[in-house]
């Protein structure tokens, strides 16, 4: 089979940019992909960023203006990763220009933002958009929603999805641009992190039906450039206690985003229990899933059971890693590169996909109804 040749561009060369190129650099790693991606551009308004992509000698085009990246003809598809006041503009632009967008989340400042791309996607079909979730590309991850798929936990008793760091636990932390409200948005660590926790529930079917919310901003100031206080005025953690509907019966799911939970340092968990079965996988042990089951025992009782399944290293798309070896974040981010360009070529199928623009839409409705519950201490309706 001769893979499709397609010149990606990256707009934003900071922590994510970077993270992207190196994971298209192990592209090789793929078994029988359709397409053969190639980082051809970068632009960054820092030219001091653009230095670091001399790492990669495909790299032909270094640029602090955008506008170059969207003028040029040979280049398919565009992954920014900027801040979030940057989105909707840069989106719009990229989506215009006819060319494929892989989008950052969480895809807009707010739902005004997000609704105002998907205007324009939905004047130009012939670019192809998805948003940037890749904490579900685990092999875990994988095996949990299969395991949930299955039917095997019966009527749904709870669901949670969490994603949790400690890294603003140090007060003296500089300010930085994610944790102000006018560079962030006023949904903060929803904006951060929410995307992450709503990607496989929303897949699942389980948009919210109500939410509950409860938020924390708990540390009101950070150091400025100069070392005097400025506000620090976004919500540090939320969580949000919704009602989601599983086959027709109604369930609570628990969705968390904490930038200050000590001890979690990018921990992202999943957990659904279920009457007849339940699932449980953290990337704080991601070799390990656990299951739940009831079974006969010999001696002939029936007792409750959770087991743990090693799982290895195969995800969404085949690798030619050894099954039994670890997976990890990079091997996540290139897992959705890999669905990410597999769905764009038409070769996806039914496996899991990178998180469609609709759903990052949709939990900017979910982060609204949580600012309007914490706001006035009650359920808002979806
Ligand atoms: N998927 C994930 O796990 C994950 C993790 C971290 C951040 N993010 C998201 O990625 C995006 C970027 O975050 P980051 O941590 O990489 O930020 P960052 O601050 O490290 O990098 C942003 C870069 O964008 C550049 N930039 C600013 N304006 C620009 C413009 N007009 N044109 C080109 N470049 C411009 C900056 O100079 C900087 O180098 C955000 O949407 C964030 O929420 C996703």
């Amino acid at each position: 089979m001769t893979a499709q040749r397609v010149n990606v561009a990256i707009v934003g060369g900071g922590l994510m940019g970077r993270e992207i190129a190196a994971a298209i650099q192990r592209w090789p790693a793929l078994i029988d992909h359709p397409v053969r991606p190639r980082l051809t551009a970068v632009c960054d308004i820092n030219p001091a960023a653009l230095e670091w992509f001399d790492e990669i000698d495909t790299v032909v085009t270094k640029t602090t203006d955008y506008a170059d990246i969207l003028a040029d003809d040979s280049i398919d598809v565009v992954y920014v990763a900027v801040r979030h006041d940057l989105h909707e503009k840069i989106y719009s632009d990229v989506i215009a220009s006819g060319k494929s967008l892989l989008a950052e989340k969480p895809f807009g400042i707010d739902g005004a933002a997000a609704q105002a791309v998907l205007a324009v996607m939905a004047e130009h079909p012939e670019s192809f958009v998805r948003c940037s979730s890749e904490m579900p590309f685990f092999p875990g991850a994988q095996l949990a929603i299969d395991y949930v798929k299955s039917g095997a936990l019966g009527t749904i008793i709870s669901a949670r999805n969490s994603f949790l760091h400690s890294s603003d636990l140090d007060v003296t932390k500089p300010i930085n641009w994610k944790r102000q409200t006018q560079f962030c948005g006023e949904a903060g660590v929803m904006n951060d992190l929410g995307m992450h926790t709503w990607h496989v529930p929303l897949r699942l079917g389980w948009a919210p039906e109500s939410v509950y919310a409860v938020l924390q901003d708990i540390v009101p100031t950070r150091p400025g450039p100069d070392g005097t206080p400025v506000p620090c005025d976004t919500w540090d953690n939320a969580v949000l206690h919704s009602w989601s509907r599983h086959e027709g019966v109604r369930f609570p799911l628990t969705t968390e985003t904490k930038r200050i939970d000590p001890g979690q340092k990018n921990t992202w968990e999943f957990e659904a229990i279920g009457l007849d079965g339940g699932v449980r996988f953290s990337t704080k042990n991601p070799k390990s899933v656990q299951v739940f089951s009831v079974v006969d025992v010999p001696g002939g009782s029936r007792e409750q059971v959770w087991q743990q399944i090693d799982v290895g290293s195969q995800s969404v798309w085949p690798t030619v890693t050894g099954g039994i070896f670890e997976s990890g974040f990079s091997d996540s981010i290139l897992q959705m590169w890999a669905a990410f360009l597999a769905e764009r070529h038409g070769s996806l199928g039914d496996r899991f996909g990178a998180a469609r623009p609709e759903e990052a839409a949709l939990t900017h409705a979910i982060y609204r109804a949580a600012a309007v519950s914490h706001a006035e201490a009650r359920a808002v309706t979806l």
